[in-house]
């Protein structure tokens, strides 16, 4: 068995799992936003290696690491070598030899396998072109705090509007090993593909969860939560802006007629950051349904969740040896005195 626990994909993880660390994570912000910083991280250090920029997953992981008592070192993308001159082997190595715990948002997948892979503390992934599992964390959470009345998280209906991106096949992840209903209401020629379907299939068989790709509009009928992304998000040099406005424009454009379509009490999310006007109108984003800014501000709430739940299972498995240490901290003190 590994002496530590990766979080490079939700698939890896069971719901109970899930739903532990999101209710971890709600039970640390209860905490904080009440005063009280509990220091579940203190001294720890978290090595963030960026490959791409980010506003919210950067943001989130620092404070968070602050806010917990560790310290979190910005690696941005060009500052430190993945993959270069020096091997992703040896660069995993040494940066799990300087840090507690690694996250890293890269542009292909294999290198965050391949850094966890390497790396002898846990690994997160905070964004590759396959999903965006922190992201679904956050989702989660902010699906919980969101629900319904009187609806359990597998009675809700979840869509996805417009093109395939990681994000939305890491939304369908999350949904469906919750046992929820989940919609990709998207182009053809853009929509989730066999590969992605394999993989719902092999989660809906646990969870019960089921889900439809699909073009047909009527297909968002009903909809408890409706999610957007960008129209670029996986082939930014293949499409021109007019190409990709003529193949989802405005069809999949969320605006307030979409919405009273889903349903009077849908919520409106967005990973963020959204470009109005094209996935997305001001009315919608800016709307009394739009719980997108709660989204984000979960991504600092599920960061905690993640961060502490890895961090409890590796002291689990790598505990210290408490007689050395104290045979230790007395070899120093009669050292210093
Ligand atoms: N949603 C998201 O991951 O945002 P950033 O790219 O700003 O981190």
């Amino acid at each position: 068995m590994s002496n530590k626990l990766d979080y490079i994909t939700t698939e890896e993880f069971t719901k109970e799992q899930l739903l532990e660390i999101a209710n971890l994570s709600l039970k640390i912000k209860n905490c904080i936003k009440n005063g009280y910083y509990p220091p579940l991280l203190k001294n720890k250090t978290l090595g963030m290696i960026f490959q791409q920029s980010s506003t919210r997953t950067r943001i989130s992981f620092e404070t968070a690491m602050t806010q917990l008592g560790g310290h979190a070192q910005y690696l941005a993308p060009g500052q430190i070598q993945l993959g270069g001159h020096e091997t992703l082997e040896d660069t995993a190595t040494v940066v799990s030899r300087l840090t507690d715990i690694i996250m890293s948002r890269v542009e292909r997948h294999k290198s965050v396998v391949d850094l966890a892979k390497y790396s002898k503390v846990p690994v997160i992934n905070g964004m590759s072109d396959y999903n965006h599992p922190t992201q679904e964390l956050g989702d989660l959470v902010t699906m919980m705090e969101h629900l319904p009345e009187g609806k359990k998280l597998e009675d809700c209906k979840v869509v996805f509007v417009g093109d395939a991106t990681q994000v939305c096949f890491s939304l369908g992840l999350i949904t469906l090993k919750m046992g929820m209903e989940f919609v990709h209401f998207g182009p053809e020629g853009f929509q989730l593909n066999d590969m992605h379907k394999a993989k719902y299939d092999e989660i809906c068989k646990v969870s019960g969860g089921k889900y439809t790709v699909t073009d047909d509009i009527e297909s968002i009928v009903g909809a408890d939560f409706l999610y957007t992304d960008v129209w670029y998000g996986l082939y930014e040099a293949e499409l021109s802006e007019e190409e990709r406005m003529k193949v989802f424009y405005p069809k999949y454009h969320v605006d307030n007629t979409m919405m009273s379509k889903a349903g009077a009490n849908c919520k409106f999310m967005h990973c963020l950051p959204a470009t109005r006007g094209e996935e997305v109108a001001d009315e919608v984003m800016d709307g009394p349904n739009s719980i997108c800014f709660d989204e984000a501000e979960n991504r600092l709430t599920s960061m905690r969740g993640i961060l502490v739940y890895l961090m409890r299972d590796y002291a689990k498995k790598n505990p210290y040896d408490l007689e050395k240490q104290e045979e230790a901290r007395v070899e120093l003190e009669k050292f210093l005195k």
